[in-house]
């Protein structure tokens, strides 16, 4: 049962409590039962519960479902923490395998050699020795994959809700606006805003009424950051969204997620059910007189809807379509009143902010960009997942290090960065050490952190199709440029797919690209053609071949 937390106090008595209840000697046995259960988890899950229960070791082991681990590759993936001893890390986990897990692992300490992670036919067991988290930096992450995100006791435990604590009773909004701004925290959603900035507008816009959204439309193709916080650490979001709120002066939230995620939906609205409980979210919060609430409003997973304008129209019942800026949502937003809107990694990353301090945040990453950066490693590379690692990373740390390399014979040709509104970085940019400016230098974008690795047998003037289709479908038709510009590029590229194009269409293709680029009314046309645009600069070749 959960009990009402009335003061700071109230807070720091539970967590004290949760960490006695929970310091006992048990093996925990951490199983991902998120985007795992595609392959198997839950049958796996089901299977260590009733043998724990059979064998009467309910005393011995702790079984924990949790959200995603990374190593999404080899899903079903958990891990073992036995009591002062390393993490082992086993992947690819079957149901007929589990009672040996048991009797040897769990009881005996032996690893199981076929479940381990092996790097050039080596096997290596003990998690802290694999690349691929050895070379990552997990603070967004840092609770995913180790916590029930069905659990506040355990958020509470690991020092959750403690940085709101210290934003409601120790700093005002100004003060807690600088530290974000002064940590150089910029929008995780594609377009690097600096947080604090947009939350001194909203603060400073005149209007009683003031509204905060999560959005977690998350549309590119091939990112699944957003969704995998949600399901993993949803009090890390509303967290965030509590500071935010406090900062800009918010007393309602919505979260804006998709209706295809409905493991984070069902997460997120179980959070919130238990933060209400707990007096963390609703009226007279932690006995402070501050006052906010949340909502989850669910959207039918159209790409556009994550522009913010066409957002606020989807959360307002209307059709989902941008309008032109200004005014902007700071100032006129919601039912016209002053709104911010930011991405649920921006969010997530505001708790650990305000817990460790602008200094300590700003040490990690580069001039511009402050911070980690997630993103979701996918395509032809070993070691697929979720990647969390500091701004000024290279492509090569993280294709080659943290993702294992392309396999097969086929080397890396290029990797995709910043979906639909990004571009292709090839080999020769692959030492670039990647923050917002020089990913754009390059012809490609951040993005939200979508990364899709491409190897020598991947057509780039197919990937650019790819891409045209999709801005394409997505495209809402409201203006000219965008209907018309995306329709118009992609019958082009079909034709030269076909081998039917002819001299001329590469130069059409540049034209029709600046026009869309320039005269559209939302971000959606005015970067739909970075995609051909940066295959075009770098694989020009690729085209020419297929041209008569
Ligand atoms: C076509 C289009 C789609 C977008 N999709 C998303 C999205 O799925 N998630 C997101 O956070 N931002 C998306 N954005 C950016 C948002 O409009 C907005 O800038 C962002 O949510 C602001 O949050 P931030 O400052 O924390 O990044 C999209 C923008 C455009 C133009
Ligand atoms: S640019 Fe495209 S998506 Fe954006 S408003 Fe115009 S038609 Fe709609
Ligand atoms: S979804 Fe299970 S490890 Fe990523």
């Amino acid at each position: 049962m959960l009990k009402k937390l009335n003061s700071y106090d109230d807070l720091i008595t539970m967590k004290k409590s949760s960490d006695k209840k929970r310091k006992q000697d048990k093996v925990k046995v951490s199983i991902c039962m998120t985007g795992c259960r595609a392959l198997g988890a839950e049958e796996v899950y089901a299977e260590f519960s009733k043998q724990i229960k059979k064998q009467k070791l309910q005393n011995k082991v702790e079984v924990v479902e949790t959200g995603c681990q990374g190593l999404c590759a080899r899903a079903p993936v958990m891990t073992i923490d036995p009591p002062d001893a390393p993490s082992i890390f086993y992947g690819r986990v079957t149901v007929d395998i589990v009672p040996d897990v048991i009797s040897d692992t769990i009881l005996k300490g032996e690893v199981i050699k076929k479940l381990c992670y092996a790097e050039a036919g080596k096997k290596i067991p003990y998690l802290e020795d694999i690349p691929f988290y050895s070379k990552q930096n997990k603070i967004v992450l840092r609770n995913c994959g180790i916590i029930d995100p069905n659990s506040i006791e355990q958020y509470i435990e690991n020092k959750g809700y403690d940085a709101f604590a210290k934003a409601l009773f120790e700093l005002d909004p100004e003060k807690i606006i600088s530290v974000i701004t002064s940590a150089g925290l910029r929008g995780r959603g594609g377009a690097g805003f600096p947080t604090g900035l947009k939350w001194g507008f909203c603060r400073k816009a005149q209007g009683d009424t003031k509204y905060l959204i999560c959005n977690a439309d998350e549309g590119d193709p091939g990112a699944f950051m957003d969704r995998a916080i949600l399901e993993g650490d949803p009090h890390a979001v509303i967290e965030g969204m509590l500071i935010a709120a406090r900062a800009i002066g918010s007393e309602k939230g919505f979260v804006y997620v998709r209706a295809e995620y409905p493991i984070a939906v069902n997460h997120l609205r179980n959070a919130i059910s238990q933060a209400r409980k707990l007096n963390l979210l609703g009226n007279n919060i932690l006995g402070s007189g501050f006052n906010f609430d949340l909502e989850i409003k669910m959207g039918a997973g159209a790409f556009v809807c994550g522009e913010e304008t066409a957002l606020i129209a989807s959360i307002e019942g209307k059709r989902g379509m941008p309008r032109p800026r200004p005014p902007f949502p700071a100032n006129s937003g919601l039912w016209n009143m002053p709104t911010n809107i930011n991405n649920v990694e921006t969010l997530a990353n505001v708790p650990i902010i305000i817990a460790e301090g602008a200094t300590w945040y700003k040490q990690l990453g580069t001039k511009n960009g402050a911070g980690t950066k997630i993103f979701a490693l996918a395509g032809k590379v070993k070691n697929t997942g979720l990647v969390e690692v500091p701004m000024g990373t290279t492509l090569r740390e993280i294709v080659f290090d943290i993702g294992g390399g392309v396999p097969g014979r086929h080397g890396f040709k290029a990797a995709q960065m910043g979906g639909p509104s990004g571009g292709c970085v090839p080999e020769e940019h692959l030492d670039l050490p990647i923050d917002y400016e020089s990913v754009k230098d390059v012809g490609a974008i951040m993005g939200s952190g979508g990364l899709i690795v491409m190897d020598n047998e991947t057509s780039m003037v197919d990937i650019s199709k790819y891409f045209m289709e999709f801005v394409q479908e997505e495209s809402c038709g409201k203006c000219v440029p965008c209907r018309v510009g995306t329709k118009k590029m992609l019958d082009k590229l079909i034709k030269i797919t076909k081998g039917e194009g002819t001299r001329g269409d590469v130069e059409d293709l540049k034209e029709m690209a600046h026009v869309t680029q320039t005269a559209s009314l939302c971000g959606l046309g005015q970067t739909a053609p970075n995609p051909v645009l940066s295959t075009i600069r770098y694989f020009m070749n690729e085209y020419e071949a297929l041209i008569k």
